[in-house]
């Protein structure tokens, strides 16, 4: 892919001003780090929960035939089995013999236009190593001799429950967050009044061995994992499937990413589970179009491994005709790390003001960690900060508020523009006589003067609650 340095500035500066302003951190910074691990800030986690919130008002929420779900990270390790996981859930690895670098060999292959299909053989696979490997040079010291690839389990191995010491029976750190739906399938049907055709949705984490964690939040080894699991009546899921693939779509858009940041593309190598596969891929900054989400048409598979490997009868039975079948499964599945860059890079802004650049995060109302941010004139006038914290207080109930006194008026504008807060009230000393405020909103800069009385209705209106 042709380097775009425009975007891969933004790259730069996105991760620069996740750590500037508390949005993330890298994960144990202060032993050097961790690849592939991160922590999120004061305003990253208000970011993150708003954008949990807004995926599960649309689908919990705005429907009513899905149900939530929160589910334990910890199963039965024959669930891994059943999964497939064990076996099946693995990239090709392979290490450069001079300085050690892990490479993995099908994205070192994609970028010489070579692809490796995800259900190749060890031997397949190095195979076609061997006769590309002339062109693949270590990402790291640019050498070119490669030990053999090896298939690499991305599980992540526990000794939960194991007082042995000798790692025997190992316990899974779930690889994907939606096993948990399927084991509890019956259970929703059983305590709720679901009927096919109907929808499970969670959020939870999963966790992958990930060969070579890259892109800031892009690829982590540590992630949440928003899904959702459509249970179908067998054969009737390519309408159903057409459908929940445009409404995430349309979400996104709704969301405020623009239409032309956002792609369908479908998958070539299917992974084991799916028969058709389909992605929402995110312009991301610095490296292009990507995947952002995945669309899985799993048919009847988890369902009947599941039936299979328990023991335990997974069959639906229709409540109106009394036949038995197992439902197929359209899933929908995104981390919530991709969606985390998604937003945050979409509402990276830079403006020029005169002689200075404004730096504004263009969130939507929903999404903006802090809402409203009060500041009194002066913080070393008693009577501007009583009144002004009393604003404050009456506001902070009902929205996400900021106080805010530090620096001139001008430098607080410039801080919660860089977090993206919409609105900055200031509390002066016309304010003292007149009982309104200075309400400023972020991407106009527009000011108007608000009654104090009429705050909460002005703010309710704009943010809809
Ligand atoms: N249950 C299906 C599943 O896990 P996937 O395509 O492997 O499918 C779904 O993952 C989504 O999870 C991806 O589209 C991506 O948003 C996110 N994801 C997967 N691996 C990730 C990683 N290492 N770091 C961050 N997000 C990841």
């Amino acid at each position: 892919m042709a380097k775009d340095n425009k975007k891969e500035d933004l790259m730069e500066k996105v991760v620069s001003l996740c750590k500037r302003r508390g949005f993330v951190y890298p994960g144990s910074e202060i032993y050097g780090g961790m690849a592939g691990m991160y922590d999120f800030g004061p305003y990253g986690v208000e970011l993150l929960n708003n954008i949990k919130s807004a995926w599960w008002k649309e689908h919990i929420r705005n429907r009513e035939n899905y149900f939530g779900l929160d589910s334990a990270m910890f199963k039965d390790p024959r669930v891994w089995e059943a999964s497939g996981h064990t076996s099946g859930f693995s990239d090709p690895l392979s290490e450069c013999k001079k300085c050690n670098t892990r490479i993995r060999v099908d994205k070192e292959l994609e970028k010489i236009g070579v692809r490796a299909n995800e259900k190749m053989s060890e031997a397949e696979l190095n195979t076609l190593f061997s006769e590309n490997k002339i062109n693949i040079k270590c990402p790291k010291c640019g050498a070119g001799d490669f030990t053999p690839v090896r298939a690499f389990n991305l599980l992540v191995k526990t000794n939960m429950g194991d007082f042995t010491g000798k790692g025997e029976s190992p316990v899974y750190l779930p690889g994907e967050a939606c096993q948990g739906i399927y084991l509890n399938f019956k259970n929703v049907i059983d305590t709720t009044r679901a009927k096919i055709p109907f929808g499970i949705a969670q959020i939870g984490k999963a966790f992958r061995n990930e060969i070579s964690p890259r892109n800031f939040l892009f690829r982590t080894r540590e992630m949440e994992q928003a899904d959702t699991q459509y249970f179908v009546r067998p054969h009737e899921n390519k309408e159903a499937y057409e459908k929940i693939k445009q409404d995430r779509l349309d979400w996104y858009i709704k969301m405020g990413i623009k239409p032309e940041n956002l792609r369908f593309k479908q998958h070539e190598n299917l992974v084991f589970y799916a028969s058709d596969a389909w992605d929402i891929e995110y312009n991301f900054p610095s490296y292009g179009f990507d995947e952002l989400e995945g669309i899985h048409d799993r048919t009847d598979y988890d369902l009947t491994q599941h039936m299979k490997y328990s023991g335990t009868d997974l069959n639906y039975t229709d409540p109106q005709t009394g036949e038995k079948y197992i439902p197929w499964i359209l899933e929908t599945s995104v981390g919530l790390g991709r969606m985390f860059l998604a937003f945050i890079s979409e509402a990276y802004t830079e403006e020029k003001l005169d002689d200075e650049t404004r730096i504004v995060l263009k969130f939507s109302r929903e999404l903006a960690p802090i809402k409203i941010a009060v500041f009194p004139l002066l913080k070393n006038k008693p009577e501007l900060v009583e009144k002004a914290r009393e604003v404050y207080k009456m506001l902070k109930e009902e929205f996400r508020t900021e106080w805010d006194d530090n620096g001139n008026i001008g430098k607080r504008y410039r801080r919660q523009d860089e977090i993206g807060t919409p609105y900055c009230i200031t509390f002066d000393f016309d304010s003292l006589e007149d009982k309104a405020v200075t309400v400023r909103e972020r991407d106009s800069m527009a000011q108007e003067r608000v009654k104090i009385d009429s705050l909460r209705d002005f703010f309710k209106n704009k943010f809809n609650t």
